[in-house]
């Protein structure tokens, strides 16, 4: 198999946050490896602007060193020949500096892409400014990074700004959950096989586990962290966008609105979560380490560093399936999954085996990104007639070599900006549907005053958790199994 890299059109893309950490460790090293494979064509070019007074050489030297910490893989000639594309402009973001030598250096034939690699609260303040000066062509783009604000009404709000000045096929709400190659994978897997779509439903699932365990503390984020907690952080965006790309319907085609209209259906059937069917943790100080309330400025801090809960979608296809999910930070090992466990054989014709277990299909999200599938075989040998359970196991790099390389989620996000395909982008409607799903969960504990329990370093979250599962007679898939 061969990896193909189509050029896209010749851009200008300007970067807001340019000197700020995403936009150094990501945002350009993604670029520069998009440049590196022949994705950039000639006349692309990156304009970095942020407050800092600098100029274009300074933020090239600022870029390069970036590059040694960040993406030290780089080759020397190459990255000259990239950082020639790059230039750098100071604006004040919310002030009037800046803003017209940054028009005067677009040009007036590439497409326009504004990434805004800032915090939520500058989102308004610039979409207007670029409106006010007369960049927001009506074919440019404009990306605004997660968080997509704290609550259904600051989403409504930012929505209101956005909009005010780009219309919705002009806006790139980022997930990058929705860029890792394994997620899209699973719409390859659901709606390019025949195999999976007659069982993907309550008559034969019994239920999904979706998770997201990170090895990783709040360490150097904890004032954004504490603000926003497990539930804010990852369930509202990341582990909702898996579950909808679990259980959508098949779009009627692969295009941006079709696949996303499916998506929102799926988050407007989510019914509210009962208290008794979430569990909180906060991870404590131990072996492995500082502890969550030594990383953030209030030591009564009631904010999860990890949940669990279980989500039921009210629509025909899922009747009565729970769909688990859980993410935490500090866990045993860095593991993202879905786990689609069928339902039991109904009746057995194997005597004396015991019962028999169902099928679980599990797509590995990362690392070793691949597909197992749980079946279970007669134990080979004489002695009497045994069954037990093997995995057929497909991991992507065994399978593929080294076409399973595939770009960083944000390269690939980035390039479908330019490319001007919004599939894999949240929608303003849907990313409000979310938070209306979320809001209540989060005034439920905090009407309450619930304290998150503590749990180990390096376990799999909090004994709550498990006595979730358990109530229900089902087990969690071990995390780092
Ligand atoms: C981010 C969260 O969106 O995703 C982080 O803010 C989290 O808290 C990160 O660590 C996880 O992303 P990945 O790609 O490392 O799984």
């Amino acid at each position: 198999m061969v990896s193909r890299v189509i050029p896209v059109d010749p851009f200008d893309l300007v970067l807001f946050g340019a000197t700020g950490d995403l936009a150094q460790r990501k945002i350009l090293p993604g670029l520069y490896h998009r440049f590196e494979v022949g994705q950039m064509p000639d006349k692309a070019r990156i304009i970095g602007t942020a407050r800092s007074d600098m100029n274009s050489d300074g933020f090239r030297d600022l870029l390069r060193a970036s590059m040694q910490k960040f993406a030290p893989d780089f080759k020397a000639d190459t990255l000259d020949q990239f950082l020639s594309r790059v230039e750098y402009v100071p604006v004040d973001a919310l002030g009037d500096a800046g803003w017209k030598t940054l028009g005067k250096s677009l040009s007036d034939d590439a497409v326009r892409a504004f990434y805004l690699s800032v915090g939520p609260s500058l989102f308004s303040g610039i979409a207007q400014r670029l409106h006010d000066h007369g960049m927001a062509t009506p074919d440019s783009r404009i990306v605004v990074e997660k968080p997509f604000g704290h609550d259904l009404a600051s989403a409504k709000a930012l929505n209101e700004g956005l909009r005010a000045c780009f219309e919705e096929h002009q806006i790139y709400r980022i997930d990058h959950y929705l860029g890792k190659e394994t997620v899209q994978n699973l719409m390859a897997l659901r709606f390019a096989n025949s195999l999976f779509e007659p069982l993907w439903n309550s008559t034969h699932v019994d239920h999904v586990q979706i998770t997201v365990a990170e090895t990783v503390g709040v360490e150097g984020r904890g004032a954004y962290y504490d603000q926003s907690g497990a539930m804010r952080d990852m369930i509202q965006n990341h582990l909702v966008q898996l579950l909808c790309l679990t259980a959508m319907e098949p779009p009627s085609k692969f295009s941006s609105n079709a696949v996303r209209d499916e998506k929102v259906k799926v988050i407007e059937a989510l019914e509210p979560v009962a208290q008794a069917d979430i569990a909180r943790g906060q991870y404590r100080t131990g072996t492995g380490g500082d502890g969550y309330l030594d990383h953030v400025d209030n030591p009564a801090s009631r904010t999860e560093s990890f949940i669990a809960l279980k989500a039921h979608i009210g629509n025909w296809r899922w009747a009565g399936v729970p769909f688990y999910l859980r993410t935490g930070k500090r866990l045993r090992a860095r593991e993202s999954e879905i786990a689609v466990f069928f339902r039991d054989p109904p009746h057995t014709i194997f005597p004396n085996v015991g019962p028999l277990h169902g099928n679980v299909l599990v797509i590995r999200l990362q690392p070793d990104e691949g597909i197992t599938l749980r079946t279970t075989i007669k134990e080979p040998g004489q002695g009497g007639f045994r069954l037990s359970d093997v995995a057929l196991d497909m991991s992507f790099a065994d399978a593929l070599g080294d076409d399973s390389q595939s770009p960083d989620a944000y390269e690939r996000l980035i390039m479908d900006v330019i490319r001007g395909d919004q599939t894999l982008f949240m929608r303003g409607d849907e990313a409000e549907a979310a938070w209306a799903w979320v809001d209540p969960i989060i005034h439920g504990w905090e009407e309450r005053g619930d304290r998150p329990s503590r749990y180990d370093q390096g376990s799999s979250g909090p004994e709550e958790a498990l006595m979730l599962m358990h109530r229900d007679g089902r087990r969690w898939r071990q995390i780092g199994g």
